[in-house]
């Protein structure tokens, strides 16, 4: 009895070295595909073998897979890490885009700074999987390549210039055409675009309350109470797509929702074009600028998104800071600042409007409504509600963090009025567990202090 348990252990012991040994002469297989991705800098050329050699079996679809991963149990396992992995962060298709996606850019920064990958189940097998110092310092140097060459770069003074987030430009990139501008700020502001005249789209979004209503949610015509939060128009220019579920692809696209929402605007596009075309002074100008005198929805919509471009809200004491002005922030905001970095915040809160860049969901969705106190219900289904893909469920389109002083209540839901709280929600709930660090109350401070602090101009003016 003892005997056959000594001859079992060693075989067992002799099973699991030999996969590891097997493993440090035979590399993973890597797919064509993958090596068929072309590469635009010797820098990036460096990275795509690092990724092929280490990253890639479990961070791209139908990875090859190593002779192991084919017995029992394990395939199951490894199969789960490959199915995870690659949802949450995809090697292939980041380098497929030239790096240029500053979310997966950033949390590629971040799980190579702090050393959380490979995963660890992984280094059990593959003892040399392990990036070296100088691969880390290849993957590390790339992120900093590809900054520097993204759109909005070069405000930031020196040792900020490749930080993930940046000082908000003056103004969008496009030039803006001010008659077009001025039409569609009057629209804007018109109440002729909801059925009874009494709601514009500044009722819900006032330019006086950081581009929102101030409220947990809205009230459209008669009364009615939406069931998700107003997000600001402030900076939403910047956005990859409109609504927390993404459903506009761009402003123009946005601006027809509304006035014909039945609890927004509750109008239809006949009322309002009837109602504006028996004003003879905003058709005038209509035409100026169009060139005709029938008054068209998209050419509405149109107007609307080039007024939003203008709101852009640049100079906030966090963007002087970062122009180089240490003054601009106390010593606690400015530690507030680093924080939001080495915290992992600043992977999905990335770029010049801290937000708006991808669509994001809480690590546990169950945990996080339960931390909210309720169960969800289909407003919090989020990107699902469009794509009807299970694995967008719960996800939101990342909420830019700027003029957060003026924005409350806070979430999709505006459950949140204290900053700190949501700070501490989005620590426990967003940042991915192998990354997540314990998050002291004076961190969760000082960051609440620097958003908080993160409040800019418009038209040259404080908000
Ligand atoms: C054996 C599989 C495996 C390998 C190899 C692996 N990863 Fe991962 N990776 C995972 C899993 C699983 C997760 C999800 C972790 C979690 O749920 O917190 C993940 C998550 C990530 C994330 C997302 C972090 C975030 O903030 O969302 C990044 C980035 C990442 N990995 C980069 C890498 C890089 C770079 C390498 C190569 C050096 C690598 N991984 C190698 C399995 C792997
Ligand atoms: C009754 C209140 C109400 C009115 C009126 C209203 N909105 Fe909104 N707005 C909302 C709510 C609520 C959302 C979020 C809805 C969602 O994501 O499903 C939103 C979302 C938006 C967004 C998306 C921002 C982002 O970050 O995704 C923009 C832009 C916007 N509205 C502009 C407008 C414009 C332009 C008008 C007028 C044509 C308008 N809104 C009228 C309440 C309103
Ligand atoms: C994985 C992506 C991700 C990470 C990491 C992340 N967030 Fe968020 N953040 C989101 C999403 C998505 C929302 C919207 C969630 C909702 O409304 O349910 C959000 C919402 C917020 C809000 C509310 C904004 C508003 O206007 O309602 C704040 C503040 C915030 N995050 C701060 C932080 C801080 C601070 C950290 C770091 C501790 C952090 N986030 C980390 C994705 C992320």
């Amino acid at each position: 009895m003892k005997r056959t348990l000594t001859v079992a252990a060693a075989v067992v012991i002799i099973l699991a070295l030999a996969i590891p040994l097997i493993n440090l002469l035979v590399p993973v297989p890597v797919p064509d595909q993958f090596h068929s991705i072309p590469t635009s800098s010797s820098l990036m050329a460096q990275v795509k073998e690092i990724f092929g050699a280490k990253c890639a079996m479990c961070h791209m679809e139908n990875p090859g897979v190593p002779f192991y991963a084919r017995l029992p149990v394990a395939s199951t396992l490894i199969e789960r890490d490959v199915r995870a992995g690659t949802a949450m962060w995809n090697a292939a298709e980041l380098l497929r885009k030239g790096g240029r996606d500053p979310v997966a850019l950033g949390k590629l920064e971040q799980s190579v700074e702090l050393g959380t990958m490979p995963i660890f189940q992984y280094l059990l097998l593959h003892w040399n999987a392990r990036l070296t110092p100088q691969e880390r310092a290849a993957v590390l140097a790339w992120v900093q390549e590809v900054r520097t060459q993204s759109l909005f770069r070069g405000l930031a003074a020196g040792q900020w210039a490749t930080f993930p987030v940046q000082p908000l430009p003056p103004r969008w990139v496009e030039p803006l055409d001010e008659r077009k501008v001025e039409l569609g700020r009057r629209l804007y502001h018109d109440k002729r675009l909801s059925t009874d005249d009494t709601i514009s789209c500044a009722s819900c979004h006032e330019l006086t309350k950081g581009g929102t209503d101030q409220r947990r949610f809205s009230l459209g015509v008669r009364n009615q109470e939406g069931d998700i939060n107003a997000p600001t128009v402030f900076n939403a220019v910047f956005n990859i797509a409109q609504f927390w579920d993404g459903r506009a692809k761009d402003l123009a696209d946005q601006a027809g929702g509304p006035p014909l929402n039945p609890v927004e605007m509750a109008s239809s596009w006949p009322e309002i074009l009837g109602k504006l075309g028996k004003d003879a002074e905003l058709t005038a100008l209509y035409r100026e600028v169009y060139g005709v005198e029938a008054w068209e929805p998209l050419k509405i919509q149109d107007a609307i998104a080039e007024f939003e471009k203008t709101l852009v809200t640049p100079d906030s004491p966090v963007d002087r800071y970062l122009k180089g002005d240490t003054t601009a922030l106390t010593e606690q905001e400015a530690r507030g600042l680093r924080l939001f970095k080495e915290h992992s915040c600043a992977t999905c809160h990335t770029g010049e409007s801290m937000g708006g860049q991808s669509f994001e969901k809480p690590h546990d969705p169950a945990a996080f409504f339960a931390a909210l106190g309720r169960a969800p219900g289909k407003p919090d289904y989020g990107r699902f509600n469009v794509t009807s893909n299970e694995a967008d469920r719960f996800k939101m389109k990342v909420p830019n963090l700027r003029n957060l002083a003026l924005t409350f209540p806070y979430l999709h839901d505006g459950s949140q009025t204290n900053l700190k709280d949501v700070v501490r929600l989005m620590h426990d709930h967003f940042v991915p567990p192998l990354n997540r660090r314990p998050m002291s109350d004076a961190d969760a401070e000082a960051i609440a202090a620097m958003l908080l602090k993160n409040t800019g101009t418009l038209d040259g003016k404080p908000l």
